[in-house]
């Protein structure tokens, strides 16, 4: 035999020799779960290890991550019932906790790379990501509510904004906006593929977000398709995104892998709740290494071609690599 891969195999030193992936905390962002008051720190019943923080305590969070090289945060806010109304007015009222946090964490932590989410759910009375009238989903009015969002978000310091909502012409419009009101700094990575995926259950659970009434798929992608992600990324490099974002990450390889063979943006991927929550909950029950599963669904993203993963396991895969 002429050819004998397992040469390639024989030694721990050969195999790290050939090893084309590689997975680093640099590359990732750690999306968190900020609620109001002070004092807070409840776990998130279907994501165990994942918690929802107040503040003060999302602060300590942060720099105790920030020492496992941990440099990039994403957000997201849950909003008692209280605070809804169906236009999301709380999402630009200046005096909002979540607003207030950002601004507190950017203070704190320059050096970090903070990102936030654009989009209506947290803050909507109707549990959907846009302004609903007549049981629809309208476009255009949405854009106006998600530019305020983005405006106000950018005066707080975020670094890279993620329209999450899926509206069509978000993205050029917030860029516009961003521009015309001295933002030209701040970046958006947007979410291109967003798909709508039963993947999103524990996310929903933990910010009390779940739709009041139908689904999301007027506005999401239906899972069968993989030519409409090259439509939405045509139009997002358009728009002015930085980068380009497939969302879920596990089911949708070939999108990542797809975005990433045509488009010169780095393409990043989230690896969502339920993701994390399918490996915790085999793992907590020793059906499977929750470690190396971990480990090897983070390199299939990385191999599928995303530079960035927003995943819920950063701080473990630190904890572990240290
Ligand atoms: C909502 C939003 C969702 C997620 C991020 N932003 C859920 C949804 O679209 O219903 C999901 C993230 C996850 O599941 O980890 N704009």
């Amino acid at each position: 035999m002429l050819r004998r891969p397992r040469r390639n195999r024989k030694s721990e030193a050969v195999r790290s020799l050939i090893e084309e992936t590689s997975l680093s905390v640099n590359d990732m962002i750690f999306p968190m779960f900020l609620v109001a008051g002070s004092n807070h720190k409840i776990e998130v019943a279907s994501m165990p290890g994942i918690y929802r923080f107040s503040i003060d305590l999302m602060l300590r969070e942060i720099e105790a991550c920030m020492k496992l090289g941990i440099m990039a945060f994403d957000v997201f806010p849950a909003y008692p019932e209280t605070l809804k109304d169906s236009i999301a007015s709380e999402s630009y009222n200046p005096e909002t906790f979540y607003l207030k946090a950002l601004r507190e964490i950017k203070k704190n932590f320059p050096e970090i790379c903070l990102m936030s989410d654009v989009a209506m759910d947290p803050y909507s009375s109707d549990g959907h990501d846009g302004l609903v009238k007549n049981g629809k989903i309208l476009n255009d009015e949405t854009l106006e509510i998600l530019g305020r969002m983005s405006l106000a978000q950018a005066d707080a310091g975020v670094d890279i904004l993620g329209p999450s909502d899926m509206m069509d012409g978000r993205v050029g419009y917030i860029r516009g906006l961003l521009d015309e009101n001295g933002y030209s700094e701040t970046s958006i990575m947007s979410y291109t593929a967003k798909y709508a995926s039963a993947f999103y259950g524990p996310f929903r659970d933990a910010l009390d977000s779940a739709p009041k009434f139908g689904d999301k798929k007027t506005y999401q992608m239906n899972p069968a398709n993989s030519k409409e992600a090259l439509i939405e990324a045509d139009l997002d490099m358009e728009e002015g995104a930085d980068f380009l974002m497939v969302k879920p990450a596990l089911a949708y390889l070939d999108i990542i892998k797809l975005l990433s063979e045509n488009y010169p943006l780095p393409i990043a991927a989230y690896n969502v709740s339920g993701e994390y929550s399918m490996i915790k909950a085999a793992a907590n029950r020793g059906w499977l290494d929750g470690d190396r599963a971990m480990h090897e669904s983070l390199l299939s993203i990385r191999r599928a071609g995303a530079k960035v993963i927003l995943t819920y396991f950063a701080k473990e895969f630190a904890l572990l690599s240290k």
